[in-house]
Formats: structure tokens, C-alpha cells, sequence
């Protein structure tokens, strides 16, 4: 548990219905909207269940906010796409120039030993300012940690100013720029072993 008024702990199936509800009202940067409901939510039991994600929330009677982070994130986006969802995948209505862009997406955001990703944060209107965001990071980068990682990247749209802005106050390192499906994108890398140093 992290310390401060919220708890910050791992999330379960049961805070599923809310982290769905989070997601598809808040998260308008998200790659992955555009699935019907049923793979988006299929897709988040899969990360919550995934020994491959660390998936924190921060609840009190509701989820006020989760993190997805994951140790491999070649490996995650395999699981998601091919492994036993591959059908109802394919059956959702793919522009398939998009597909190709999803498919070289691992290969744009390359980092030398990078493995580990933070895929997407959200913080429900109502509670934000309040530190949410800086300690499900801050959660995520200390299991990492106890993981044993040394590195790990995330990337964001340059437009999103409150993500740019927080990821630079926790001092989160701009590696480059880059497109993806037509938008402007920053990726950046924390390195674990300044955690320390920070908190
Ligand atoms: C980005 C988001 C998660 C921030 O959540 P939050 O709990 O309000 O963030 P915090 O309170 O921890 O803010 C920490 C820092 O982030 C920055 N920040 C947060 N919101 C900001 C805003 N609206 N404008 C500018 N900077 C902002 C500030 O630097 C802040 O530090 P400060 O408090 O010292 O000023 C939230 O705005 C959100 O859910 N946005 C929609 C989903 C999204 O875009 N997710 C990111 C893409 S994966």
C-alpha cells in the first residue's frame, strides 16, 4: 500500500465494471477505443489477469483511477492479438492500414534493453489533482523495481498536455517524436534506478 489518503492497490475482476466505465469515458488518447465493448473488455480481464501486467487502482468504495503497466509489452500485444481472442478480434471491423501501423507500432517505440511499458493511465474527472496519476506511477515504478527492471518507456500524444506534464515533473526522459495512426507522439523512459533518488 502507497502511502496518503487513497489506497493504491493491485486491481481485481471485481473493479472491472468500473475501470471499463473509467476507460471508455476518459481515455481519448487510447489506440485501442475503437474495439466494440466486448474486446475492450475482454482485453482488460486479460491485463488484470496477465502475470505479464501490473495493473494498480486507486479505490476507495469506487475506482478513482488505474495504471496498466506491463513487463514486456512485445509479448503483451502478442497475447492480446493472437492468442485465444484471435477470433473475436478478427471479427471486429479493422481498417486494415491501421492494423499494418498497429503491427509496426513495437518496432517505433524501440528502446536498447526496454522492455517494460506503462500502456495507459486514467483518473476519473472528479478526483484529479490530487496526486492519483503520481502515485499509481510511482506504485507501478516501485513493483517494477522489486521486479527487478531496470527500465521502462511510455509513450504519449504531444497534444495531451496534463500526461506530458506529469511524466516531466516525475522526471521522465523524452527519448523522441514520432507519428502513430496520424497523431504526434512522445516516447520517454524512466530509469528505475533513480526511483530512489526521487521518493
Ligand atoms: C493525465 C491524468 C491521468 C492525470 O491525473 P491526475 O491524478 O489529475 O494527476 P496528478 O494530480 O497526479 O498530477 C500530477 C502532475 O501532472 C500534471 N498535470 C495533471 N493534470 C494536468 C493538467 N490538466 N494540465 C497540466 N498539467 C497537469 C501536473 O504537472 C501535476 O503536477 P502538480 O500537481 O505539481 O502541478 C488525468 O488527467 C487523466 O486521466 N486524463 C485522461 C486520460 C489520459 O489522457 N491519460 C493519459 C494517456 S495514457
Amino acid at each position: 500500500m502507497i502511502s496518503g489518503k487513497n489506497v493504491i492497490r493491485k486491481a481485481s475482476v471485481d473493479d472491472l465494471e468500473e475501470m471499463f466505465k473509467l476507460y471508455t469515458l476518459y481515455m481519448f488518447d487510447s489506440y485501442i477505443a475503437e474495439v466494440s465493448p466486448a474486446l475492450l473488455k475482454t482485453w482488460l480481464q486479460q491485463l488484470v489477469e496477465s502475470t505479464n501486467c501490473v495493473v494498480l487502482c486507486s479505490a476507495k468504495s469506487k475506482v478513482m483511477g488505474f495504471i496498466v503497466a506491463t513487463l514486456n509489452s512485445k509479448k503483451l500485444y502478442r497475447e492480446l492479438i493472437f492468442n485465444k481472442h484471435r477470433l473475436g478480434f478478427l471479427k471486429e471491423p479493422i481498417n486494415y492500414l491501421r492494423m499494418v501501423e498497429f503491427l509496426i507500432y513495437p518496432f517505433k517505440i524501440y528502446l536498447t534493453n526496454t522492455f517494460a511499458e506503462m500502456v495507459f493511465i486514467v483518473v476519473d474527472p472528479e478526483y484529479r489533482n490530487r496526486s492519483i496519476a503520481k502515485k499509481l506511477i510511482f506504485g507501478v515504478l516501485k513493483e517494477m523495481s522489486n521486479k527487478n527492471i531496470k527500465k521502462v518507456k511510455v509513450t504519449t500524444v504531444v497534444s495531451n498536455a496534463a500526461v506530458n506534464n506529469l511524466l516531466n515533473s516525475m522526471m521522465f526522459k523524452k527519448e523522441r517524436r514520432f507519428k502513430f495512426l496520424g497523431k504526434d507522439m512522445f516516447l520517454y523512459s524512466y530509469d528505475i534506478a533513480n526511483l530512489n533518488y526521487l521518493y
